[in-house]
This record gives structure tokens, C-alpha cells and sequence, in this order.
């Protein structure tokens, strides 16, 4: 069964760790911790500070997405910081395979994601290192826009490699995911499905209701 990464971009600031603990007590296992560095992506959002401290209140899993041109430079820090998975753009990195093997090195799961206006192709010489693919449905940068449906090609396309060629990586989706749409991305063979808005906008508990319960019904 597929599972839920919400997305603290979209978090109330003020009350993130009351928001953390109301998300453990929904059963959620994974945190998407979104850093954008200003330069491949217009905005920024926050660092390492903020994953150190949430670390010392929480147990989830820290699926760190960065939004950073050339990565490599900080994945020992995100790691002392807490991250258990560190995923990178292939488009930011000069030299992407090396910095997936800085990530594995480490001893943390390695990801790979791709801008909407990336040809899947892109991916493909490396999923047999990474224990994660992260297909973007919206241009990363900012919470709450639309998902892309053209996106979602990408999914079918990797879940279909992935069962031809034999391989373990998991496929995880981000961006523009709601409480109509999930169903039809979880059915597509998602392993996670990331989301802001659609958990932290209104009342977590009665959100995280809606999202276990489309779950469970489309997978
Ligand atoms: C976009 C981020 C996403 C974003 C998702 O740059 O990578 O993780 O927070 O937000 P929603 O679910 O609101 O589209
Ligand atoms: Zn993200």
C-alpha cells in the first residue's frame, strides 16, 4: 500500500512541532522536508536549523527533497542534521552519479527527481543505484499549484521499467496532489505520495482521514 509524505512546506511555522506530533498520531511514517537554496529555484525555504530541530522531537522518516544547485556540497550536513533520505534534482547536479554515491556513502537512501519539463529519459542511467525516483507534477519552487497531468506518463513509464528490468526503487510523486486526484496517482503504482496542502490546509486529523481512506481504497 502506498503511503503519505506530507510536505511541511505547507506547515503552520509557528506550531511545526504540535503539527509533527498531530501527524504521528495520524500514522503518518514520512516527513517530505522541502530546502530550496534561491538559485534553481526562485524561492527559499529553509535548511538545516529547522531539520536538526524537528530531529530531536521526532522519529518519522526525513525524506529530504533539495531544491539545490549542486547538492553535493551539503549532503554531509543534512545527514549530522537528521536526514534518512536525501534526494537530488539530476538537472542541478554537474555530475549527478557522484553525488548520488556521496548520498550512499553516507548510509542513507539515495533519491533522483526530475522538473516537470524533463524527459524521463533523464533518469534512466541511474535507477539502479537510487532506492527512490521523485517525479515532479508541478514546477518545484512553491506549494499549492496544480498538478501537471502529463506527469503522470512518467509514473506508468517507470513502474513499467521497473517491472521489466526487475528493479527495487520506489516511485514517489510531488506536487499538486488532493484529496480528488489521489486515488487516481496511488492507482497508478505510487509508492508515495507527497502532500502539502492537502494534508496541512484546515484540520490535519480530518485531512489525514480523507487521505487514509482514498488509500486504502484505490490500492
Ligand atoms: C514543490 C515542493 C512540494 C510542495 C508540495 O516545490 O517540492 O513538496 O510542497 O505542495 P502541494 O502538495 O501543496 O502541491
Ligand atoms: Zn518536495
Amino acid at each position: 500500500m502506498s503511503q503519505i509524505a506530507p510536505s511541511i512546506l505547507a506547515a503552520d511555522f509557528n506550531r511545526l512541532g504540535s503539527q509533527i506530533r498531530e501527524l504521528e498520531e495520524n500514522d503518518v511514517r514520512i516527513l517530505h522536508i522541502d530546502v530550496m537554496d534561491g538559485m534553481f529555484v526562485p524561492s527559499i525555504s529553509f535548511g538545516m536549523p529547522v531539520i536538526s530541530s524537528i530531529r530531536k522531537e521526532s522519529k518519522l522518516f526525513f525524506d529530504v527533497h533539495l531544491m539545490v544547485k549542486e547538492p553535493m556540497r551539503y549532503i554531509e550536513e543534512f545527514v549530522k542534521d537528521g536526514a534518512d533520505s536525501i534526494t537530488i534534482h539530476v538537472e542541478a547536479c554537474e555530475d549527478v552519479r557522484a553525488t548520488l554515491q556521496k548520498v550512499k556513502e553516507q548510509g542513507i537512501q539515495c533519491g533522483i527527481t526530475l522538473n516537470p519539463e524533463t524527459p524521463v529519459e533523464a533518469v534512466v542511467p541511474y535507477l539502479e543505484m537510487v532506492d527512490m525516483v521523485l517525479v515532479m507534477s508541478v514546477h518545484p519552487g512553491f506549494g499549492g499549484q496544480k498538478l501537471i497531468p502529463e506527469t503522470l506518463k512518467k509514473v506508468e513509464y517507470l513502474a513499467g521499467l521497473r517491472e521489466d528490468q526487475n528493479l527495487g526503487f520506489k516511485i514517489e510523486i510531488d506536487g499538486g496532489v488532493n484529496h480528488k486526484n489521489l486515488g487516481e496517482v496511488v492507482s497508478l503504482g505510487v509508492d508515495i505520495v507527497v502532500a502539502g496542502t492537502a494534508v496541512f490546509r484546515g484540520d490535519i486529523t480530518e485531512n489525514m482521514k480523507i487521505v487514509k481512506e482514498v488509500m486504502a481504497d484505490a490500492s
